[in-house]
C-alpha cells in the first residue's frame, strides 16, 4: 500500500518523460501547481531541449538516466500509450511516485499489472484523467450523491470532431502503439468521468460498433489543423476513427456514448458533453467546461437551474488541480484520485466495446 511521503519537500520535484504535445501542458500545469520541473527526457532529444528551454529542467537521455538523477520525487509519463506500462513500472520500481497519462494501459490486463507494480512499490500511481479535476466534475458528483437527480437511469456522452484524427499515420493511428482510435483516446475520458460522477458503478455488458472511414486514405485526408503533427503518407492507420456504444451498468442504468475523431457532422447538430437523466432531475455539462445546467421541476412547474461555479477556465483549473491532488496524495494530505484500480473499470469497458464491435453482438465486461 502507498505510504504518505512525510519527507517530501515543500515544492515537489518532477521528472517529465515525453516532451510532445501534452508534455508541454504537464510542464506548465506542474509549475502552476507549485512543482519544480527538474529533469526532462524524450526519445527525440531536441523536443526535450526545446521544452527545457521554455520551462526549465535538465535534459537527460532516457528514463533510466532520469531515474539516476537525485532529487526527483515523482515522474510524469506523457508518451505513446504502448510505453505507459513499462515506463510506469520502471519508475515505481525505482521508488518514484508516478502521474501516468491516460489511458493507464493498452487493456485491462495491463492495468492489473500496473496495480501490482504500485502495490509492491509503496508509491502512488495516479492516472492522468484530467477531466475528473474540474470544479464542475466535483459539483456533478455532489449533485448525484445528494440524490437531487433521483435515480439516474441513463448517461449519455458525445465527443465529436469534424476532422481531428491526431497525427494521422503516426503512433496515434497505429494500433500496436495506441491500442485503438478515439475510443481509447477520447472515450477513456468520458467513460471514466461518467463512472466517476456516478460513484463507480460496475459495467456489466457492452454493445459497440466502430468505423474506420476518414483515415484510411492518409494522402487524401482533408483537414484544417492537426494535433500530433501533419499526416504521414505511407504511415499506419489500422484503428477506428469513430466508436459508438451502449453500456449496461449495475442497477439497470445505461450509458450511451459516441466518440469520433472525424465525422461529417453539421456544426451544432449534436451538442458535445455529458448528459445524466434522472427521474427527479437531469443535467448537462462539458468535460472541461465550468458550468452545469440542471433540468428539474418544482411546485408543479418545469425549472432550469444553473449553479454559480468558479469562473476559472475549466481546463486550466483541471490541469493545475491534477498536480495539486497528486501532491496532496503523495504527502498523505488528501485522497487518492484516479487510482489505477478505478481506471481498470473504464479500460475493461473499452476492451469489451472493441470485442463487441468485432463480434457484432453484446458482450460481457470483464469487470
Ligand atoms: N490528458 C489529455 O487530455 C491528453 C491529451 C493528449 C494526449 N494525451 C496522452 O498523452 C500521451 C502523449 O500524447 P501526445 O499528444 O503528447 O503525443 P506526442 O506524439 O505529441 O508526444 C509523445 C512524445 O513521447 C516521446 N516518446 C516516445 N517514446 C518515448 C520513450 N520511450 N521515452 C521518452 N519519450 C518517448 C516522443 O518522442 C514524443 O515527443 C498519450 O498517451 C496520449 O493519450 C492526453
Amino acid at each position: 500500500m502507498p505510504q504518505p511521503d512525510r519527507s517530501a519537500p515543500p515544492s515537489l520535484r518532477l521528472g517529465l518523460v515525453g516532451a510532445g504535445g501534452i508534455g508541454e501542458v504537464h510542464a506548465d500545469a506542474a509549475r502552476r501547481a507549485g512543482w519544480s520541473l527538474e529533469v526532462v527526457c524524450d526519445a527525440d532529444r531536441s523536443r526535450a531541449e526545446a521544452l527545457a528551454e521554455r520551462h526549465g529542467g535538465r535534459v537527460v537521455a532516457d528514463l533510466d538516466a532520469l531515474l539516476d538523477e537525485e532529487g526527483v520525487d515523482a515522474v510524469a509519463i506523457a508518451t505513446p500509450n504502448a510505453t505507459h506500462r513499462p515506463l510506469a513500472e520502471a519508475a515505481l520500481a525505482a521508488g518514484r511516485h508516478v502521474l501516468l497519462e491516460k489511458p493507464a494501459g493498452m487493456n485491462a490486463a495491463e492495468c492489473d499489472r500496473l496495480a501490482e507494480a504500485e502495490a509492491s512499490s509503496g508509491r502512488i500511481l495516479q492516472i492522468g484523467l484530467v477531466c475528473r479535476h474540474t470544479p464542475v466534475a466535483a459539483e456533478v458528483a455532489r449533485i448525484v450523491e445528494s440524490g437531487r437527480l433521483g435515480t439516474v437511469y441513463q448517461a449519455r456522452a458525445n465527443l465529436h470532431r469534424r476532422r481531428g484524427i491526431p497525427g494521422l499515420g503516426g503512433w496515434f493511428t497505429d494500433k500496436s502503439m495506441s491500442g485503438g482510435g478515439p475510443l481509447i483516446d477520447l472515450g477513456v475520458h468520458v467513460i471514466d468521468l461518467v463512472l466517476h460522477v456516478l460513484a463507480q458503478p460496475r459495467v456489466l455488458r457492452a454493445s459497440g460498433v466502430t468505423y474506420a472511414t476518414f483515415g484510411r486514405d492518409i494522402g487524401s485526408y482533408v483537414h484544417q489543423e492537426m494535433w500530433g503533427g501533419p499526416p504521414r503518407p505511407g504511415g499506419v492507420f489500422d484503428v477506428e476513427d469513430h466508436a459508438s456504444a451502449l453500456l449496461r451498468l449495475e442497477g439497470g442504468a445505461t450509458f450511451e456514448m459516441n466518440v469520433a475523431w472525424a465525422a461529417n457532422l453539421v456544426d451544432g447538430a449534436v451538442r458535445d458533453g455529458i448528459v445524466l437523466l434522472g427521474d427527479r432531475a437531469g443535467l448537462f455539462f462539458e468535460p472541461l467546461g465550468n458550468s452545469v445546467r440542471i433540468a428539474t421541476e418544482e411546485d408543479g412547474r418545469l425549472l432550469d437551474v444553473q449553479p454559480v461555479l468558479e469562473t476559472e477556465d475549466g481546463g486550466q483549473a483541471a490541469w493545475r488541480r491534477q498536480y495539486e491532488t497528486f501532491a496532496a496524495a503523495i504527502r498523505g494530505e488528501g485522497p487518492r484520485v484516479a487510482p489505477v484500480g478505478e481506471c481498470r473499470r473504464t479500460q475493461a469497458a473499452i476492451d469489451a466495446i472493441y470485442r463487441s464491435a468485432e463480434a457484432g453482438c453484446e458482450v460481457e465486461v470483464d469487470a
